[in-house]
């Protein structure tokens, strides 16, 4: 008998990092939805099969519009993937129903009720790791109560890639993972640390243009006098430039590259420079033939850093199958 191939649905899916991990690990994607256009540049360059749907989620079927719900509901699919955005928000005492007045905008409750309507075997969410703690733990309480009033058995874990991933990166993000069977839940576990054997200079580009060099531009004056190390990740802290001592990159943002949040410095034998959009996405565990378009750079030092470590996704989607197959 041949494995049954799980299919999955790719919501919030940016670039694309959770399905890259889930089809490593044998899951084929049917769908997938983000409404910022910028991202199905990378997405559709990378992924040839399931086009990413620019439309916002939030958006109800309307004349000659399809809301994101009645996409999937359309869709035969066994797991839902997730990693909505972090909004500062509190949600407690707003959960009357998924779109009441209050909880309306709240993205999270449009996820939940994609799984009550389609009903997928599993899910798994990803957020930051405050999501646990915002508002004394009761935002968190309120995500796990939903999911559980759906019908589903949750269990939870903040993850840091770099002992997770084997990826030099500083990361802690908490992974929400969900199946309808109680047996196929009580099968699943996270998985174990793993040693790190890859560095940031592994990851490097072996070629880089001048324009990511910081001698003779403004800030330089600032920087120039503190002491670089090579195979050491620096981050300029508007009046000092910290060095990050463990020997890893410190969690890459979405907001690196615009305004005042500088991409994390780098020494190289040429002089101080910022990460490359390329080495960003290394850093997050994206293989070495992901391909970037030819947008603005401030774009994708956004798309790395709002993805997610490819790796330990993959370590999560592999536990995750062989949960099902159970
Ligand atoms: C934290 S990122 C997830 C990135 C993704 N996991 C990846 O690997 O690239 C959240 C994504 O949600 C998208 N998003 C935010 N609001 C949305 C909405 N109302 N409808 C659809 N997508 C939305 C953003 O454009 C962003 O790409």
């Amino acid at each position: 008998m041949s494995a049954q191939i799980f299919k999955t649905i790719d919501l919030f899916a940016g670039v694309g990092g959770i399905r890259l991990g889930f089809e490593k690990s044998g899951f084929q994607t049917v769908y997938a939805n983000d409404f910022e256009p910028n991202c199905k540049f990378t997405y559709d360059l990378n992924f040839k099969s399931t086009s990413l749907t620019v439309k916002d989620i939030t958006k109800p079927s309307q004349q000659n519009f399809t809301s994101v719900l009645d996409d999937v509901f359309k869709i035969n699919y066994d797991v839902l993937l997730g990693g909505f955005p972090c909004q500062a928000f509190s949600i407690a005492g707003y959960r009357q129903g998924f779109r009441d007045s209050k909880g309306r905008g709240n993205l999270f409750f449009y996820v939940a009720e994609i799984i009550e309507k389609t009903q997928p075997k599993a899910f798994l969410l990803e957020n930051v790791k405050n999501l646990k703690s915002h508002d004394h733990g009761k935002t968190y309480k309120i995500i796990k109560q939903t999911l559980e009033n759906l019908g589903y058995f949750v269990k939870e874990e903040v993850l840091n890639s770099m002992d997770y991933g084997n990826v030099p990166q500083n990361r802690e993000r908490i992974y929400i993972v969900g199946f309808k069977s109680e047996g196929q839940f009580a099968k699943f576990h996270f998985p174990e640390k793993i040693e790190r054997t890859i560095q940031v200079k592994d990851l490097l580009d072996e070629k880089v243009d001048q324009y990511f060099y910081y001698e003779n531009k403004p800030i330089w004056k600032k920087i120039k006098n503190f002491v670089f190390e090579e195979n050491t990740v620096y981050q300029w802290r508007r009046v000092y430039v910290r060095a990050n001592k463990s020997g890893v990159c410190p969690t890459l943002t979405a907001n690196m590259g615009t305004g005042g949040h500088n991409v994390p410095l780098i020494k190289d034998h040429k002089g101080v420079r910022k990460l490359t959009p390329g080495e960003c996405f290394r850093i997050q565990g994206f293989p070495k033939d992901y391909l970037l378009p030819n947008i603005a750079k401030s774009h994708l030092y956004k798309q790395a850093g709002n993805s997610v470590s490819v790796p330990v996704i993959q370590r999560i989607a592999e536990n995750m199958i062989i949960a099902l197959q159970s």
